[in-house]
């Protein structure tokens, strides 16, 4: 379906403006099953910003050689999941902190998953606001954020 481009440019027309779009590529993708079409191995993340000026840290994550951070992310894995069937990797949310927030600037994730996003946003000086529709989710966020 192309969904996330679908959101993407839907926010678009809705006056967002979209300023990046980075495919993260999946060093462990799950196998699939069919047989017509390759196995998906990429993610799409989108950089948005409400008006065209926005706070960006070009030196919050470079590339090793010191070059600006280019818009494909090889990330793999990192036994983050406590359980969770879409946990993302740390880096990928640490990468989007960085880049995008200041020490005690607040960070939302409105899915929040098993709390990654809370976790990395806590340990690089970042309050984080994180929505959870499942309890069960929610109460895992709950302890391995704050420890509850
Ligand atoms: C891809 S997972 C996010 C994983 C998260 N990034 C992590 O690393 O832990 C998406 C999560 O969004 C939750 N979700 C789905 N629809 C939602 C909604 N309408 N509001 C809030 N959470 C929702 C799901 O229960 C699921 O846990």
């Amino acid at each position: 379906m192309g969904l996330p481009w679908r959101v993407a440019l839907a926010l678009q027309e809705d006056g967002w403006f979209l300023r990046s779009h980075i495919t993260w590529i999946k060093t462990a993708a799950m196998p699939e099953s069919m047989k017509n079409r390759l196995t998906r191995s990429t993610e799409d993340i989108f950089l948005l910003s409400a008006s065209p000026k926005y706070f960006y840290n070009l030196d919050g994550v470079r590339q090793d050689s010191g070059a600006n951070l280019r818009d494909y992310w090889i990330i793999g894995p990192d036994g983050n999941k406590a359980g969770h069937p879409a946990a993302f990797p740390r880096e990928l949310a640490r990468r989007c902190i960085l880049l995008g927030s200041q020490r005690g600037d607040t960070v939302l994730d409105p899915f929040g998953g098993c709390g990654t996003t809370g976790i990395v946003a806590r340990s690089l000086g970042r309050d984080a606001v994180l929505v959870e529709l499942s309890e069960k989710w929610s109460d895992v966020i709950e302890s391995r954020v704050n420890g509850a």
